[in-house]
């Protein structure tokens, strides 16, 4: 097995990009390190402001409201491609939405092909994270835990809330912390949520995979645009994650024995811009075979594609969009029949379907190159009667006439 080459920082540099940075001058040697060779102390976490490791944190205290009025409910998590139960129209009024995320640094093959793999960084220990569903107007209240055995610091930056960076401002924890943050569903939308620690560590963790998606309904539910109610009879939830793992000089990918091993050869291979990998639900084949999305002829799905960092354009072969919000936003009246899509990297969008006839559908990255050889395809096996009206095999193919 090959392991990472230069590079091996304990765990305590590891924490912060500011103490990775600094570890690496204190001990001595910027030259005996690639990462303090390369990155000087000063300019680690400089750059944009809104990207540099932050505690701007509004004491809450008395400020927070008083909520006790307001219904509490408990949602329970579940692993992508599947969508939390929830209501689609609210019932009653707002209400104060608890979910849960556990922070877990693991080990995930991303290609079985190739044996490559990835120190993933997740939220509940999948990529993506958890889909969180609540209504407009709703409150959103997430504890988030990193345990004692974690590497890194994490926290989150919830592109659906309004503040403190998201709210990434003040959820910084360290391992073996945890932290609660309530944030006001304000916007209703699909919304991207990810880690950023700061400086660097922000795209070397949305990159291991921490990130995910809330779709915050309209309390009456989803609308076309002449006000008719929309409705889905299932979501598939798919996060499409770009990875950047590192290979050797025979061009194999590089196994590395606990998370942040890869940091140095991680930011090299981020630093092209050409990813290894670009997967839909954390692996190659994560839904495709065995772990195919199900459907019928009849039924609408709801496809909600994540993509945290990088600009996609999701497509169904054989079907449509018969409504799309692209940008994610359910405020504006979505766009109808679309043939492929656009998603902006670091945004979410929902598009809607009816099954009109069976069979196997591949749902890709319309980038064929991403699809076919990065790993960017999902199938829907869809069960019913064939429709000839809409498509009829009128002649097999055969030998030409002659
Ligand atoms: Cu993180």
């Amino acid at each position: 097995m090959k392991t990472s080459r230069d590079f091996r920082p304990d765990r305590r540099t590891l924490l912060t990009g500011t103490a990775l940075a600094g570890a690496a001058l204190v001990g001595g040697a910027a030259a005996a390190s690639p990462l303090g060779a390369r990155r000087p102390i000063h300019t680690m976490n400089t750059g944009d402001p809104l990207l540099r490791r932050t505690r701007a944190t509004p004491e809450a205290g008395d400020a927070a409201p008083d909520l006790s009025h307001l219904p509490r409910v408990k949602q329970e998590m579940v692993a992508p491609p599947f969508a939390p139960v929830h209501d689609q129209v609210a019932e009653g009024g707002p209400r104060v939405v608890e979910v849960r995320f556990d922070i877990e640094e693991k080990l995930m093959v991303v290609d079985e092909d190739t044996d490559a793999a990835v120190w993933a960084l997740t939220y509940n220990g999948s990529v993506p994270g958890p889909l969180i569903v609540v209504h407009e107007g709703d409150y959103v209240e997430l504890t988030l835990t990193n345990p004692e055995s974690s590497i890194f610091e994490h926290n989150i930056d919830f592109h659906a809330s309004t503040g403190a960076l998201g709210g990434g401002g003040l959820t910084h924890i360290m391992p073996g912390e945890q932290t609660t943050l309530r944030w006001k569903a304000t916007k209703p939308g699909t919304f991207v949520y990810h880690c950023a620690p700061g400086g660097d560590m922000i795209p070397y963790h949305v990159c291991h995979g921490m990130n995910g998606a809330v779709m915050v309904l309209p309390r009456g539910g989803l609308k076309d645009g002449d006000g008719n109610p929309l409705t889905y009879d299932e979501i598939a939830y798919i996060g499409e994650q770009d990875y950047y793992l590192p290979k050797d000089e025979d061009g194999e990918f590089i196994q590395y024995e606990a998370a942040g091993d890869d940091y140095s050869d991680a930011l090299d291979a981020m630093r092209g811009l050409v990813p290894s990998h670009s997967v839909f639900n954390g692996a190659v084949g994560a839904l495709t075979g065995e772990n195919a999305l199900k459907s019928e002829v009849g039924r609408t799905v709801l496809m909600i594609h994540a993509q945290a960092n990088r600009d996609t354009r999701p497509h169904l072969i054989g079907g449509h969009a018969d409504h799309v919000w692209e940008g994610g936003s359910f405020t504006d009246a979505p766009a109808t029949g679309f043939e492929t899509w656009f998603i902006r990297g670091g945004s979410a969008g929902a598009a809607l379907y009816t099954f009109r006839q069976p069979g196997v559908y591949a749902y890709v990255n319309h980038n064929l190159i991403e699809a076919a050889m990065l790993g960017a395809t999902a199938h829907f096996v869809v069960e019913g009667t064939w429709d000839h009206d809409l498509m009829t095999q009128l002649d097999a193919p055969r030998d030409i006439e002659t």
